[in-house]
């Protein structure tokens, strides 16, 4: 009787525990540069045929959430997908989703700021517009001439779309090009 009680007790204490683990990681994911809100998967293919993502071609999610585009992107596009995510849950549920699809996709445990996007072809990112200056500048920094980045929901200050597409309602993807040689 005793050993039950105090396993239920070590049960309680260890489910508590990754429970407030998982309310801090998302209040910091929050406070970073994006609470948890997922993108449907009609939204990521849009976004990916908009940039013209093609196979062999490096592609990153910004803050990848449960991984959906980085997935799309790997098996319906052929693209090397990479996606960077700091909160706990939705990283450990986006490796579960690559698992179970068989995904070559790669979810790193990583604050988007610190993810190194110079090969990338193109970015997908869906962030709070407090964040996105910083977001450009780094991007403006980083991408090669060619490089085609999708934001969904805000624009990307001091930069001006290619194409804006229409989702739902308010909601649009926004589409950019660096500029100078490549594609
Ligand atoms: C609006 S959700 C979008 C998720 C995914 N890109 C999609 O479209 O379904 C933003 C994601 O960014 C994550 N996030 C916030 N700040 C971050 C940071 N500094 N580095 C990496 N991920 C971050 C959040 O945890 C959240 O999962």
């Amino acid at each position: 009787m005793l050993a039950l009680t105090i396993t239920a007790y070590a049960v309680g204490i260890v489910l508590l525990g990754c429970g407030s683990a998982i309310l801090l990681s998302m209040q910091i994911a929050r406070k970073s540069a994006a609470p948890f809100f997922p993108s449907a998967k009609s939204t990521v293919r849009l976004a990916l045929a908009a940039a013209d993502l093609r196979p062999g071609e490096s592609f990153y999610d910004l803050g990848a959430g449960t991984g959906a585009s980085i997935v799309v992107a790997d098996r319906e596009f052929g693209a090397r997908a990479i996606g960077s995510e700091i909160s706990i849950l939705p990283y450990l549920l986006a490796k579960i989703r690559i698992f179970l699809s068989r995904s070559k996709a790669k979810m790193r445990f990583e604050d988007l700021f610190n993810e190194d996007v110079r090969d990338a072809d193109v970015v997908f990112c869906f962030l709070a517009e407090r964040v996105l200056g910083r977001v450009a500048e780094k991007l403006r920094k980083e991408l090669k001439p060619g490089a085609r980045i999708v934001s969904y929901a805000f624009t990307l200050p001091g930069m001006v779309p290619e194409r804006t597409i229409p989702v739902h309602g308010a909601w649009k993807l926004y589409l950019y090009r660096i500029s100078g040689t490549g594609r």
